[in-house]
């Protein structure tokens, strides 16, 4: 077996997840301001601290997706925070992308950055600890997008940096994202959905990226947050599975979840369905951003003191999306 794809099974052993705490300053300063605590590179410290060495970390979360500033900083006892993470039981991982821009041609839609100069940053995340990588492509469906341009361009950049990636000794996550904002229906995102991963996937091959050393990140088939399609849980779960299956190549051995924009018990319950319906050989885990850390993050502003007090509704969300990654969740836990 691979080193890379050793690496993808521990990461998602036994139910774990990934914990996406990659949000760039610019992003975490929003989510500060929301609770009324001011973005400075300590408070940032110090909310993702509190979450690397709570006790979910080693029985939960396989791997967390690091920002550029976090991955430089030290904890209050002078431990690197890779190091952390490591001693946790937990794998180190890094945000490689430097964010998505206007795609020229389109407008309307975006085409994510970070080619340039990659490789030698990848060698200094590894040098920092880093066994894997995350890029992030966004797509948005309207009547027009996602265009041909937007589906072609953002899976070449894809595939080139999971090559690149791959070639550092790093795993890649793959994360093609088709936004769940606006009317579409969940039939809607179940093609363009299909059509963006199917894309990702030639690029991929294309580039020789070996596809037993990549995590897949994609949205679940959803009906836009602005929809007057409403579909139940369970077809979300359906229609998410015969996605996958029909778009993503047997070789790939894991895929896990971004939860975007969804609330934390939606995502977790959408997870748990789809892993009671899965009749794949692909392991269905998460790796949420907001559905993680929302609880933690409002208990967390009130008191940034009370690290235990966080530490225990962060590692509880951490618990349900392990047990829903196994189909073992059900609401009657949540309470
Ligand atoms: P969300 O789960 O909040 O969508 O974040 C996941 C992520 O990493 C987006 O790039």
């Amino acid at each position: 077996m691979s080193e890379l794809h050793d690496i993808v099974l521990k990461i998602l052993e036994r139910g774990k997840g990934i914990l996406a705490a990659d949000e760039s300053t610019g992003t975490m300063t929003k989510r500060l301001e929301n609770v009324n605590v001011p973005s400075t590179p300590e408070n940032r410290l110090l909310f993702r601290e509190t979450l690397f060495s709570s006790s979910g970390m080693s029985d939960c979360i396989g791997g967390v997706i690091l920002y550029d500033e976090t991955i430089k900083q030290e904890t209050s006892k002078k431990i690197k925070i890779p190091e952390l993470i490591s001693k946790m039981g937990s794998t180190p991982g890094i945000k490689v992308d430097t964010g998505a821009k206007v795609l020229a041609g389109s407008p309307n839609e975006k085409i994510t950055e970070g080619l340039d100069g990659l490789r030698e940053r990848l060698k200094e995340y590894h040098k920092l600890g880093a066994k894997f990588t995350k890029w992030r492509g966004v797509y948005i469906i309207t009547k027009n997008t996602p265009s041909r341009l937007s589906i072609q361009s953002n899976a070449h950049a894809l595939a080139r940096y999971s090559a690149i990636v791959q070639e550092c000794k790093m795993v890649p996550i793959v994360e093609p994202e088709v936004l769940m904002d606006g009317e579409h229906s969940a039939r809607e995102c179940y093609e363009k959905t299909s059509e963006v991963i199917k894309k990702c996937f030639d690029e991929l091959i294309l580039h020789k990226v070996d596809l037993k050393g990549i995590i897949l990140k994609p949205n679940m088939i959803l009906a836009g947050n602005k929809s007057k399609d409403k579909i139940s849980n369970e077809e979300v779960a359906k229609l998410t599975i015969k996605c996958l299956k029909n778009s993503v190549p047997f070789e790939v051995p894991g895929i896990a979840f971004l939860s975007g924009g969804q609330s934390e018990i939606e995502a977790t319950e959408n997870l748990n369905l789809i892993n009671k319906y899965n009749d794949t050989d692909f392991i269905m885990s998460y790796s949420y951003g907001r559905a993680l850390q929302q609880s933690a993050l409002k208990f967390w502003s009130k008191n940034i003191k009370d690290i235990e007090g966080t530490q225990k509704v962060f590692n509880h969300r951490a618990k349900m999306n392990t047990l829903a990654a196994q189909s073992k969740w059900s609401k009657d836990l949540e309470v």
